[in-house]
């Protein structure tokens, strides 16, 4: 009995010493597994006097029973001692405040764009759109610029064949729109457009237009004019003026430079506009007779007006961005200038 006594002890000190599950397991399989001292004592009970066995048995099962007990409770324990680190590991305090996410913005030239839309979309013009890699007809035939003619020197075009190129300019869009579409026409083509010029602070071989095109009966260019005003002051206030200039264009006759009252100083004279007062903005002019008979539209009953904007220009005066690379080099320091 003393032996019993004895083992449990030494077992019971064993499992309070045990650090992890491992430990316990150890001792479990030590005292009480098949080849385990408890069960050795069982298996020694034959050598006793048969009166002593019962009371032994009994003894030896109930240190047994304790032992077994007292293995489950401190797993028990080992488990909820596992699952409070954990909870306090993995504790989320729902309270704090969460770190703020970068935002994104729009880019300029996006913002000068959907600003530009948005004033014609109101005078009730629609946007058309067309491919970037163009037929040579669309983009010059049938603007008034056959093979040969000077005017193709105007723009330094990429070809990539005779026949096909990368627009020089959206008034493609508008050949592409009168051929297909009959009047009253007023759209506006913005995109993208390509020259081969050089890289500097003012070109860029890519880079962004914004034409407008009206035909139906009786369009004058008082209507251009208006239609410019009201474009001039949306954008740039109330105090905003134009004038037209004389020049030339194939594709209209008679053709205008469009200047717009220098942004900057409002008229008088700065750097911006070289003391002139007027920043040159656009081109235009009523669509030539030509033009319209060729995309099919009877030139004896209809007349229209024309412009093309560039977007760079308009956003560099808009933001007083002096050098158009910016636009086009994603350096972050200039971008997030135009967050919120
Ligand atoms: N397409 C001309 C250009 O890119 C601009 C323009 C458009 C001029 C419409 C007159 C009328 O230079």
């Amino acid at each position: 009995m003393d032996e019993i006594k004895e083992l449990l002890d030494k077992a019971l000190q064993a499992v309070s010493e045990a650090k992890d599950g491992e430990g316990l397991e150890a001792a479990r399989v030590r005292f009480l597994g098949k080849k385990g001292e408890l069960t050795a004592l069982l298996r020694g009970m034959g050598q006793l006097p048969a009166q002593e066995r019962p009371a032994f048995g009994a003894r030896v099962n109930a240190a047994r029973e304790e032992l077994e007990r007292a293995i489950a409770q401190a797993k028990e324990a080992r488990r909820a001692d596992e699952r409070a680190r954990k909870l306090k590991a993995e504790a989320i305090d729902v309270t704090w405040p969460a770190p703020a996410a970068a935002m994104g913005a729009l880019h300029p030239m996006e913002t000068i764009q959907r600003q530009v839309e948005q004033i014609f979309l109101g005078m009730g013009y629609t946007v058309a759109e067309g491919p970037d890699v163009e037929l040579d007809k669309y983009n010059f035939e049938l603007l008034n610029v056959p093979a040969g003619h000077p005017a193709r020197d105007m723009q330094d075009t990429f070809y990539f064949t005779d026949s096909m190129l990368l627009r020089t300019q959206t008034s493609a869009v508008q050949a592409r729109y009168m051929t297909t579409h009959r009047p009253p026409i007023r759209i506006i083509c913005p995109g993208r457009v390509y020259r081969a010029d050089e890289v500097d602070a003012s070109h860029s071989p890519v880079f962004h237009q914004m034409e407008g095109l009206v035909v139906d009966h009786g369009i004058t260019m008082a209507h251009l004019r208006g239609a410019l005003d009201a474009f001039a002051k949306a954008l740039y206030g109330d105090s905003a003026r134009i004038r037209f200039r004389p020049s030339y264009f194939p594709f209209t006759e008679p053709s205008a430079e469009v200047d717009i009252s220098c942004t900057i100083c409002g008229g008088k004279g700065c750097r911006t506009c070289k003391g002139s007062g007027w920043l040159e903005v656009l081109g235009a002019g009523m669509v030539h007779p030509n033009v319209l008979s060729a995309c099919g539209i009877d030139a004896t009953e209809y007349t229209g007006f024309a412009f093309g904007i560039g977007l760079e220009r308009i956003a560099m005066l808009k933001y007083g961005i002096s050098d158009m690379r910016l636009l086009y080099e994603n350096d972050m320091r200039f971008l997030t200038q135009f967050g919120r």
